[in-house]
């Protein structure tokens, strides 16, 4: 393996956790450039199941260094609360964990911010975490931003909240909201920055010396393609770019050093929170649910299912370069007779077939689903190891989803644990 960016291909959720997990160990460094603790990754290593937000997923590996980059942004008392959670449960987490003194700070005021922009939306709210993710990196844009460098310095930090704190409060009570207590926020601060500042430090200059000396590293996509700011359903999107390009510029790791993309697909497709899900099926999400599957990793909510969209992660392809694809979750439809692939859409099902999705979130909210099914194999997969002890019908399946994508076909994952994954 080289250097590796792995991004999900559809609404986030599509098990990069676990694919991250069984690829760490080919790899020395495994870096998050982008989001927050809207994340949710799970791996399942035996009987032990992990959630990470904000830690990336290399760090149950042992001699693993992982990489909190520049382009994340972090809730310190939430990524001390992490850290600790893993020390708990006996994962070293110590000179294996560095974060970037340039990744922005989740202040409790972004999380208010966001909890009431959402309120006032009312029934046209986006379904946010209400981790504070937008504020945040509204903040970063505005240039009014808080940084790690702020935080490991408490006098210049002191002196920075305390203006913030201002103008945001004023900005809470416009939003019909309680105000944050600033001495609150400044000691809590403090004291998570005691925890983290061994940590902090110039990632960028950490990474580039690391490829000098021939490391290997893997960039962990959080979210998904349709989050993305700027290729996402916007405004039912996440604040930062979730395609590959974010992994660059949120880690300060030069394009032509990447040699590798892969893209992460559900076999199905889910979404939670709200925006237009072309696909969406009852009958999906009623299956899945009632195996006890599909319920988010952050926050608990039922995701939304449907049927695999291959004109979504066909446009994933593209605007990532995916050239390898995983594929999980397979398991998900051995008890299904028939399986419906979209391949184009109608807009109100009328019309021309598109086999691009529509940028505009209303327009992509009336496309009707242009469906070719195949049969299910109706035999469970999750034991099965070798992609030829697949059923011959599961792999028709996996190679068509792979052929409609435009990729190539590298992993199917039949299980959450490590061991259920098979390589082609
Ligand atoms: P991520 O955000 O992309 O890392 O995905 P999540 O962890 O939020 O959600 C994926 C869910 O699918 C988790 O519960 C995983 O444990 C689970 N998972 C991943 N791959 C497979 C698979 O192949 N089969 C099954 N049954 N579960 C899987
Ligand atoms: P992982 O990395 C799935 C969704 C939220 C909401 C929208 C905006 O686990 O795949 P935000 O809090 O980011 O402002 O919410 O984005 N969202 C995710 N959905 N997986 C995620 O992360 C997500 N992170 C954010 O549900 O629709
Ligand atoms: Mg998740």
């Amino acid at each position: 393996m080289s250097n590796t960016i792995l991004v999900g291909s559809q609404w986030g959720d599509e098990g990069k956790g676990k694919i991250i997990d069984v690829l760490t160990g080919g790899v020395d460094i495994v870096v998050r450039s982008q989001g927050g603790n809207n994340a949710g990754h799970t791996i399942v290593d035996g009987d032990k199941k992990y959630v990470l937000h904000l830690i990336p997923s290399g760090i149950l590996r042992k001699g693993k260094i992982c990489v909190i980059g520049n382009g994340v942004v972090i809730d310190p008392v939430a990524l001390v609360e992490e850290i600790q959670g893993l020390r708990k449960r006996g994962i070293k987490v110590d000179k294996n964990l560095l974060i970037s003194d340039s990744a922005h700070l989740v202040m409790p005021y972004h999380r208010s911010i966001d909890e009431r922009r959402e309120a006032l939306k009312g029934k046209n709210k986006i379904g946010t975490t209400k981790r504070g993710i937008g504020p945040a990196y509204g903040d970063k844009a505005a240039r009014t931003g808080l940084r790690m460098a702020d935080l490991i310095r408490p006098e210049v930090f002191k002196q920075k909240l305390a203006l913030r704190i201002r103008e945001n409060n004023a900005v809470i009570k416009s939003l019909g909201g309680k105000p944050v207590n600033g001495a609150k926020v400044l000691a809590d601060y403090i004291a998570a920055a005691k925890v983290l500042k061994p940590f902090v430090t110039n990632t960028v200059t950490y990474l580039h010396k690391a490829m000098e000396s021939k490391k290997e590293i893997l960039f962990e996509g959080a979210q998904g393609t349709f989050l993305d700011i700027d290729h996402g359903t916007y405004p039912f999107v996440t604040s930062s770019n979730t395609t590959s390009g974010g992994a660059c510029t949120g880690s300060g790791v030069a394009p032509n050093r990447i040699d590798e993309v892969i893209g992460v697909v559900k076999a199905y497709t889910t979404r939670v929170g709200e925006g237009p899900l072309p696909t969406e099926e009852e009958v999906i999400g009623d299956m899945l649910h009632n195996m006890g599957r599909e319920f988010g990793s952050t926050t608990g909510r039922a995701r939304r299912c449907g049927w695999f969209d291959a004109v979504a992660t066909r446009y994933a392809t593209m605007v990532n370069g995916v050239d390898v694809m995983a594929i999980t979750n397979l398991d998900g439809l051995d008890g299904l007779e028939e399986i419906r692939i979209c391949t184009g859409y109608r807009i109100d099902g009328k019309g021309p077939v598109l086999d691009t999705p529509p940028t505009d979130a209303g327009e992509l909210a009336r496309c009707r689903p242009v469906y070719t099914s195949m049969p299910g194999w109706l035999t469970p997969t999750d034991s099965i190891r070798k992609y030829k002890d697949l059923p011959v019908k599961a792999r028709r399946y996996a190679e068509t989803l792979a052929k409609l994508s435009g990729a190539k076909l590298a992993i199917v994952s039949v299980g959450p644990g490590r061991d259920q994954t098979i390589h082609l």
